[in-house]
Parts: structure tokens; C-alpha cells; sequence
């Protein structure tokens, strides 16, 4: 029946009365032209009312926009903005890269530096290195400071955090997400949406999903199954909607199952809008739209990043949600139906009323001063905490400021000032301390510092990191000087490593090597000098043969945000006592991992390299079968389940970091799983050594049952607890684990299945170190049923 009669209201009015009253969901029609925009609601409507809740006030507020008003919400205005509603005196939206800090103001509707001077702001370190830290706190830090710069830079929505698993080495964004674990990474982007949405602003869950590669971004098709999906690349994803409640999710470029990820009807209806019961928007990545229809029967609601830079008076008209959907849900009879409309309509709204904008324009009034001092230390602190030691023979590190008299700090990347690379990444910070600027600092008046470039670097077009019209250095001559240099310290310090112009959206690494010869420059100085540290940036690791033998000391930096070289050399000096574990497996060798291990296109970067090329969307479309094709045929065995169940010994294990003191994981004692199958860990840390220091306890879960209904990795991990203790002391670590920490997912089922029987849970500080270990027995299956 239609829901005017319902109402009472005769249907001869219906259709004037509609544009005043639409109930949301049923099937309304538009207000014919030339009739009266709907009333905007007095002093009192529940939209302008901020005590009510975003779902409530956007259902006011939905009824009294025309159709015209609500097709404007669905597609951007701008680089970064959408329209908001003029008529309700409701501002822009505006949103903002990135995933390391608040990028810098772009032009209104193209790329491009708007040449401000005031939108500075602080770069924190890379993702990955944030994973490294272990440390819940600190993940919501990173995003309290990006929350709080955001909201003073009048941004509603953050284009943060990215969480896409490290399934190559070699992908350009790793550097931007959390590493190979699940688990770990779906604690990271709970902790770091928490502390960005308690500032109101939206974080932005990016990108969905399995954009696992740069190379081929924009068309490759994804094949993966249901489980690998559920298990391995969607699990951040989920805990960002479900436990967080991040308002945004961006959908991915690439294709997944034959289907773009922004009209992807299994990704975005099936699993987040039903599965996840996600009640906010999806938008596409920039240009990431490929029709009218099929993105909006399948759930995209917002449009980003098509006709940027367009001709005429209103460009994104030309939108896929532009008159193409106006037409749409016009057209006799609609392919876009009323309701699907108001659905994506609000989930904007609601968006919008999270982060303030029905309150009108006064967001833009906050401000406070950037880069405050509390971010500038937070920054340093997750960088001291995020970096790894990875090798420290003879106890080369911490270098002793009393005993040293020269230190030869050699490669370029100890110059370079890296933060303003990184595409969509790129910070502007209002100053960087390099690894140079941090070392000579902390080595004061009574260390020599001589400096020495090493290599001469290529960016991933061969170009220099940073441009630079210097003439191209004689690399052999670089090495004898840097030699020279090595040879007259008390020790050496190697910077190398990658450059943001590698590590960053567009492409990949053509290779596991570091570039511009610096294998060969960092064996050179090791030889010349036992007591040689290398640190590398980059957002992967990279093959560290053969001079990894006779490096002393090995120091992943990643990329260490405005204040890396300080937290660098607070690490060297040992002012802080590293505590950084990897977030991903480091191979020796780019076949040791999965994606590369048949050296197979299908399985990597896919077939047919033709449509789609390096960049991002692009109008055209293509069929299921059509471009460039790969299979995730390696499936749940990720990371570690990989080289675990291949018996591959890695270069260093996931979860592997070197302290300056010793610890040991003693006493694990287990509760027995009751029929809810709920087991609490608990375990004793020792620090054995000289040195107050912090740990990371990773408990592992493995099903004993050689014959389970699924293949299950040997060990998979399920919890981890970052832990201070002092020199001498110890402390304890206790853990609860549900039945999920023991389930697989089962398609069939729809559901996560632990299954009864034996489990051994094991305890320590990597997944290759589990000293302690103790066995339970889940009495009964229990299932889950994904969804909410
Ligand atoms: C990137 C996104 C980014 C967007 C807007 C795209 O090229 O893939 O991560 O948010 O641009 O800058």
C-alpha cells in the first residue's frame, strides 16, 4: 500500500505533499519542476538540534531536500570537498589526506599546492612503523594528533587510516599500512579511528579492499575466495566499522571477483552495509567510479575525484552521480530507485552531523596552533618506539657518548629530507630532523660528526630523491670516500634504504633491492669498520645480503616522521630503549614470499598489463574477463602462515625486535576453555638485563587436529600486550581469548567455526621465539555467525 494513503493523506496530493513529507525507505517520486523547495524546519527542527544523534538528525533533515539537493550530496564539488547545503546554511565538507598527518591544501578542483602558508602540520612515521610499536595507546595517539590538526585545518573528514595487508614487499603503500597481520592490524586502526573521531572528525577506512599492489591499481581483478578475504583482508576493516565506528570506508581501485571495489556488490552490500550493519558512507577512492547505475544499486554513496580540473560552468555534473543519476532516478521506469537515493543521502547526512556541519559554518573558526608541542612529541615517541633493532652483536648499540670521539655517519638518506614526498601521503611539515640533523644534535660539542654521502640515489624513476641539479657523483669514488671516512671513526653509521619516491602510491618496487648501489656501499664500510650500524628507511623490507654478516648493528627506521632524527638518535645513544617489533616477515629473498614464489603473473601483478596502467580510476570500464587478471592462489598463507607452513626461514621473523635489555616469557598458565570457549593467558615477562626496557608479549594460537575442515596455518596470532619492566624486575601479562581467536570461516556457514578439540597457545616476543606454550581442549564446536 502506499505510504500517503497510510497516512491518510488522499493521493491526489501526493505528489506536492511529498516534496514536504517523504517517509524514508518507502518509494517516493520527486517533486515535480517549479514546485516549492521543502520547508528547512524552524528553530526547533530536530536537525539543527546537536543533543540528538547523527541518524536522527539526518532523518529530519532528509525529508526537506530536493532532489536536486540530495543528488549534490552524492558527488564532490571539488578536490576535496562536497557541497554541503547552501540553502540550510550548511558548509563544504572537507576532507584531507592522509594516513601520516594532515596533507597539504591542494587547489579547489585540481592537484596541486594552493601555495598556503599556513597549513603545516606534523608528519608522524609511517604506518607500518606505527604497527611495529605493539602498542594500542599509542595507535590512538597517532590519531589524536591527526584528529586534532584536522579539526583546527576545518576538515570533517580524514582520509585515514589505511589498512590494506602486506602481501608483497614490494607493493608502493606499504609504508602507509599496518603489515601482514589481521590481527595486528585491525588493533592499530581501532586505536588510531578512536583517537581521531573523538576530535569529530570522520576517519576514513581506505581502501576497500585487497588494493594489496600500485602496479595495475586501476584495473587489475582480483581472485580471491571468501575465506581468504574474511580471514586475511578484511578483518581491519571490519573491527574499524564494528568496534570503532569509523564513518567513512573508501572503496578501491582495483577490481575484486570481476567487480570494481566501488560497485562491488559482495564487498560493500553483502559484507560491510549487511554483514558489518556499517551505518555510514562509502566513498570511491579519487576517480575510482566507473558508472552510474551499477555504483549505485551496489552501494557507493559518494563520489570522489571525477572530473577534477574539468571544463565548463559545473564540471562534476558530468559525475557518474551527477545528471546521470538525477536521470536515473527520474527515468520511467527509475534504474536507480528513490530509496537507494535517500539511503546514500543519509549516510552523508549522518557524516555531516557527526562532524558538526549541520551546526553550521563555525567549524571553520577553531583555531590553535599546529604542530603543537604535544604532537611534535608524540611524533617522536611513536617513531622510538615504531623503529626495530634488528641485529646488535657485540652490544655495538647504545653507543657510548663517553667513550667516542668521531662517528662517520654516511649515506645520502642521512641528508635527505624525505617528509614532503609521498603523493597522497606528503606532509608539509614545518621542519624535519633528519638522521643527520638528530645524530649531530645528540653527539654535541665533544663527538666529531663527519658526514659523507655514500651513494648517490634514484628515486623510482631514476630521478634524485627531492630533484637536486647536482651533477651525478662517481659511485665508486663515493664508496672509497665513505670507506676512508668508516675507517677513521669509532663508528659507522649507514643511512640508506628506500625514498618516499618509491615507497608511494602509483606503483611498486620494481625489486627487493635497495637502490643506487647501496648494497655494495654498506658492505664496503662494514668491512672497514667492525662496529658499522645500518639504518634503513622505507616502508618494506629489502634484501640485506651478504653484508648483513658483517654489519654490527641494523636499525629499521622506516620513515620517521618531523622528529625521526631525533628519535633515532635517542635510540643510538640509548636515551630510550628500543622496543619496535617487526609487523611484517622480512625474506631474504622476494621468492621466499608468497605472491612471488612461482614467479607467476597470475599470482602477481596479474596478467595482461594493458588496460588500466600505473594510476588510479579512469571512465573506462571493462568486463569480468577483460585486463589484467591475478589470483591470490596462495590464499590464507600470508605473512608468517606462510613461510610457517612452508618451513622458509625468514631474514628476521614477524614479530622480531631486539632490545638493549634481555627478557624472558616464563609460567604460562592457561584457564580452560569453558562452553562459551573463553580462555584467559596469563604469563610472567623477566627482564633479565642491565636496562629498564619494554616487551611485547604475542600469544599465537595453533589447532592441534591434523585433520580440521579447513587448512589452518601453524600458528596465527591472536593477542599481544606491550609491557614495561624495570631492570632485574618482572612483570605480568594477562590475556582473554574468545572463541574467535580459534574459528575459521566457513562460506558455507556464513559463519566462524571453532572447532572442539586440542589447541596449544604459545607465548613470546616473535613468531619464530615462543618459549612458553600450554595445550587446552575446546569441549564443543561453537560457530558464529558472521554478522551483526
Ligand atoms: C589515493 C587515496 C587518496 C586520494 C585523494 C588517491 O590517489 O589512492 O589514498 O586518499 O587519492 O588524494
Amino acid at each position: 500500500m502506499n505510504a500517503l494513503r497510510l497516512l491518510g493523506i488522499p493521493l491526489v496530493l501526493g505528489l506536492a505533499v511529498l516534496a514536504v513529507i517523504y517517509i524514508p525507505g518507502a518509494q517516493a517520486q520527486p517533486a515535480p519542476a517549479g514546485a516549492a523547495a521543502p520547508d528547512i524546519g524552524g528553530p526547533d527542527a530536530v536537525w539543527r538540534d546537536s543533543s540528538k544523534t547523527p541518524d536522527q538528525r539526518a532523518r529530519d533533515l532528509l525529508p526537506r531536500l530536493t532532489l536536486a539537493e540530495k543528488i549534490s550530496l552524492l558527488h564532490s564539488d571539488g578536490t576535496f570537498t562536497s557541497p554541503g547545503l547552501p540553502r540550510f546554511n550548511i558548509p563544504k565538507l572537507w576532507m584531507s589526506d592522509g594516513p601520516q598527518g594532515v596533507r597539504e591544501e591542494n587547489q579547489t578542483d585540481r592537484f596541486g599546492s594552493a601555495n598556503h602558508t599556513d597549513d603545516f602540520a606534523t608528519a608522524l612515521p609511517a604506518d607500518i612503523g606505527l604497527a611495529c610499536t605493539f602498542d594500542m595507546d599509542l595507535a590512538k595517539a597517532y590519531g589524536d594528533v591527526i584528529g586534532d590538526e584536522a579539526r583546527t585545518r576545518g576538515k570533517n573528514i580524514m582520509l585515514s587510516p589505511a589498512m590494506c595487508i602486506m602481501r608483497t614487499p614490494l607493493n608502493g603503500r606499504n609504508s602507509e599500512y599496518f603489515g601482514e597481520d589481521p590481527y595486528l592490524a585491525g588493533r592499530m586502526a581501532v586505536g588510531f579511528i578512536n583517537g581521531m573521531q573523538s576530535h569529530g572528525v570522520a576517519s576514513t577506512a581506505k581502501h576497500y579492499a585487497l588494493n594489496n599492489q600500485e602496479s595495475q591499481r586501476g584495473s587489475v581483478n582480483v581472485h580471491a575466495d571468501e575465506r581468504t578475504m574474511r580471514e586475511i583482508y578484511l578483518p581491519a576493516f571490519k573491527a574499524s566499522v564494528t568496534e570503532a565506528h569509523a564513518w567513512c570506508v573508501m572503496s578501491a581501485y582495483n577490481r575484486v571477483n570481476g567487480q570494481y571495489c566501488s560497485e562491488n556488490e559482495f564487498l560493500l552490500m553483502q559484507v560491510l552495509k549487511k554483514d558489518w550493519n556499517f551505518q555510514g558512507l562509502v566513498m570511491t577512492d579519487w576517480g575510482g567510479a566507473h558508472s552510474t547505475v551499477g555504483c549505485a544499486n551496489n552501494g557507493l554513496d559518494l563520489e570522489m575525484g571525477s572530473n577534477l580540473g574539468g571544463r565548463g560552468a559545473n564540471p562534476h555534473d558530468n559525475d557518474f552521480f551527477g545528471t546521470a543519476l538525477m536521470t536515473a532516478v527520474t527515468a520511467t521506469p527509475p534504474t536507480v530507485t528513490m530509496a537507494t537515493i535517500d539511503d546514500k543521502v543519509l549516510r552523508n547526512l549522518r557524516v555531516m552531523a557527526f562532524t558538526g556541519l549541520l551546526d553550521g559554518p563555525k567549524i571553520d573558526q577553531v583555531k590553535v596552533p599546529l604542530m603543537a608541542p604535544a604532537h611534535i612529541e608524540a611524533a617522536r615517541k611513536i617513531e622510538e618506539s615504531g623503529c626495530v633493532l634488528l641485529k646488535n652483536d657485540k652490544q655495538v648499540l647504545p653507543l657510548d657518548a663517553t667513550k667516542i670521539k668521531t662517528i662517520a655517519v654516511i649515506g645520502q638518506n642521512a641528508n635527505t629530507k624525505t617528509a614532503h614526498d609521498g603523493n597522497s601521503a606528503q606532509i608539509k611539515t614545518s621542519y624535519e630532523i633528519t638522521p643527520l640533523d638528530g645524530i649531530t644534535r645528540r653527539a654535541g660539542s665533544g663527538i666529531k660528526v663527519n658526514y659523507v654521502q655514500g651513494y648517490a640515489g634514484a628515486g623510482r624513476g631514476g630521478g634524485r630523491p627531492g630533484g637536486g641539479g647536482a651533477a651525478p657523483a662517481d659511485p665508486a669514488a663515493l664508496i672509497t670516500a665513505a670507506v676512508d671516512a668508516a675507517k677513521n671513526a669509532d663508528v659507522a653509521i649507514v643511512v640508506a634504504g628506500l625514498y618516499r619516491s618509491q615507497d608511494q602510491e602509483g606503483g611498486d618496487r620494481r625489486d627487493m633491492n635497495l637502490p643506487a648501489g647501496q648494497a655494495e656501499l654498506i658492505a664496503a664500510v662494514a668491512k672497514a669498520n667492525p662496529k658499522t650500524i645500518v639504518v634503513l628507511t622505507g616502508g618494506s623490507p629489502s634484501v640485506v645480503d651478504p653484508w648483513i654478516s658483517d654489519a654490527a648493528g641494523l636499525i629499521m627506521y622506516w620513515y620517521g616522521g618531523t622528529e625521526g632524527g631525533n628519535a633515532l638518535a635517542r635510540v643510538l645513544f640509548g636515551d630510550v630503549n628500543p622496543s619496535g617489533h617487526l609487523a611484517c616477515s622480512w625474506p631474504r629473498k622476494l621468492s621466499d614470499s608468497p605472491a612471488h614464489a612461482n614467479n607467476d603473473p597470475n599470482q602477481y601483478p596479474g596478467t595482461s598489463p594493458a588496460g588500466g596502467g600505473r594510476g588510479g580510476g579512469g571512465r573506462g570500464s571493462m568486463t569480468a574477463d577483460s585486463g589484467p587478471q591475478e589470483t591470490y592462489s596462495e590464499g590464507i598463507f600470508v605473512g608468517y602462515r606462510w613461510f610457517d607452513s612452508k618451513n622458509i626461514e625468514p631474514q628476521f621473523p614477524f614479530g622480531f625486535g631486539l632490545s638493549y635489555t634481555q627478557f624472558g616469557v616464563s609460567d604460562l598458565k592457561l584457564t580452560p576453555a569453558g562452553a562459551d570457549g573463553q580462555v584467559s593467558v596469563q604469563a610472567t615477562v623477566n627482564n633479565t638485563g642491565q636496562r629498564d626496557g619494554a616487551e611485547v608479549v604475542q600469544v599465537y594460537v595453533q589447532q592441534n587436529n591434523p585433520n580440521p575442515a579447513f587448512p589452518r596455518p601453524p600458528k596465527e596470532l591472536k593477542a599481544f600486550q606491550k609491557i614495561t619492566v624495570a631492570a632485574g624486575g618482572n612483570g605480568a601479562v594477562s590475556i582473554k581469548l574468545d572463541a574467535s581467536a580459534f574459528a575459521y570461516y566457513d562460506p558455507a556457514k556464513h559463519a566462524w567455526v571453532a572447532e572442539a578439540g586440542d589447541y596449544t597457545i604459545y607465548a613470546g616476543d616473535s613468531s619464530r621465539n615462543l618459549p612458553v606454550k600450554a595445550t587446552f581442549t575446546l569441549p564443543q564446536t561453537i560457530t558464529i555467525k558472521e554478522g551483526m
